[in-house]
Parts: C-alpha cells; sequence; structure tokens
C-alpha cells in the first residue's frame, strides 16, 4: 500500500508543473498572497516588520510579521484559557536558513521526499513571515495531529486569521504533504472564506 501511494506521489509530482514557470513577488502588498512552488520571493526578501512572539507561546525566540504575531498571540491566549497549549515552534525563516533546511532533507531523505516535505529556498511561506509552525506542550509537531491542540486549532484558527495551509489529500494542489502542524495567516475574512469552503489558498486565489 505504501509503495503505491509513493508511486502516486512521485506521478504528481512529475506531472503538476510544480517549480516550472516560476513568478517572482518582490514586496507583498497583502497578506493573502501566495508563496508555492511556482511563486517565489527574491533571497534579498525580509519583511520590515518582524516581531518577538512571548515567551509563552514560542521556543527559542520566534519571529512573525506584526499583525500575524498578534493574531497568534491572541490565539494561543484564548486556547489556554480553554486548556489547550499552542507553542510556535517555527516561524519566520530566512532565505539562507531555508536553503539549508531543504539541502538536509536531500540529503537524508533523498530529492523526492525533500521535495514534498520541505520547500526550495524562495519557495517557503516560512519567508514571507507569515507562517507558524505549532505543537503543544510536547515540543513535538511531527505528533500534533494526535493531540487535543490539533483538534482546537481546526475548529477555531480561522477565526484568528489562520488557515491550515496543507491539508489532507490537497497534495497535488499544494505540492506538499500533508502537515497538521503549519499555518499561515492570511487575514480573518480569506481565512474564513478558505474554511467554510474547504479550499486551499491556491484554489482561493484562482477563484478571486
Ligand atoms: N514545510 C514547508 C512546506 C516549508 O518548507 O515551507
Ligand atoms: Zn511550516
Amino acid at each position: 500500500m505504501e509503495k503505491i501511494i509513493y508511486i502516486l506521489i512521485l506521478i504528481i509530482l512529475e506531472n503538476n508543473n510544480f517549480y516550472e514557470n516560476i513568478k517572482t513577488i518582490y514586496e507583498p502588498t497583502s497578506y493573502d498572497f501566495l508563496v508555492n512552488k511556482n511563486i517565489k520571493l527574491t533571497s534579498s526578501y525580509i519583511p520590515k516588520d518582524l516581531e518577538l512572539i512571548s515567551s509563552e507561546f514560542s521556543c527559542n525566540n520566534k519571529y512573525l510579521r506584526r499583525d500575524a504575531k498578534n493574531a497568534f498571540e491572541n490565539m494561543a491566549k484564548d486556547a489556554k484559557k480553554n486548556g489547550y497549549t499552542i507553542i510556535a515552534v517555527s516561524t519566520y525563516r530566512s532565505y539562507e536558513y531555508q536553503e539549508k533546511l531543504y539541502n538536509n532533507y536531500v540529503k537524508e531523505k533523498g530529492f523526492y521526499y525533500a521535495d514534498m516535505a520541505s520547500a526550495r529556498a524562495g519557495h517557503s511561506e516560512h519567508q514571507t513571515g507569515l507562517a507558524v509552525d505549532v505543537s503543544n506542550s510536547s515540543l513535538d509537531y511531527d505528533n500534533f495531529e494526535n493531540t487535543k491542540e490539533f483538534n482546537w486549532m481546526k475548529k477555531n484558527a480561522y477565526k484568528y486569521g489562520f488557515i491550515l495551509r496543507y491539508p489532507k489529500a490537497k497534495f497535488h494542489i499544494t505540492g506538499f504533504k500533508y502537515e497538521p502542524w503549519h499555518y499561515r495567516y492570511v487575514g480573518i475574512n480569506t481565512a474564513k472564506y478558505i474554511y467554510h469552503n474547504n479550499i486551499t489558498l491556491e484554489e482561493y486565489k484562482k477563484n478571486t
């Protein structure tokens, strides 16, 4: 079974024009812009309004853009009031850092797995300063899917402007495997629309 899934993934990766006809964004002007396998940021892009997330809701000095950071802290505060611990474990990542991460994946797991799990430099939402990988108090984001915090995030993240960016069974559209831990700030109105229509950011941008 696993082998069949792997072959299907290879076919999708080969046939979806990922990393072809790439467009470049120089300076994003909204919160709902796309960065994906066909749209990249420049190597010099660093958001100007990065702010440090409260240490109560993050580990080891993590930064997001101002509005995303405020929204994240509000979300984590409300979660805490209800007994859930949401911690930011990876947020803004520089172009150079992403390059190292991706290259490590290739070295450790091979090219195809790397492309399923990690964005190439310039193509990661983490460079936007609007993406956050979360975990519960275990700080083990790989296991986030099996936590009560994931259940809470699934139902509530959109109310604060965040979407689950790489949902299950949308691999052929997003180009990335299911990531229960990765949320993208797009603003409340866009997040509500995407949530209620059960679509990806790619589908939303195509139709608006
Ligand atoms: N893991 C996500 C896709 C990234 O590398 O940005
Ligand atoms: Zn992520």
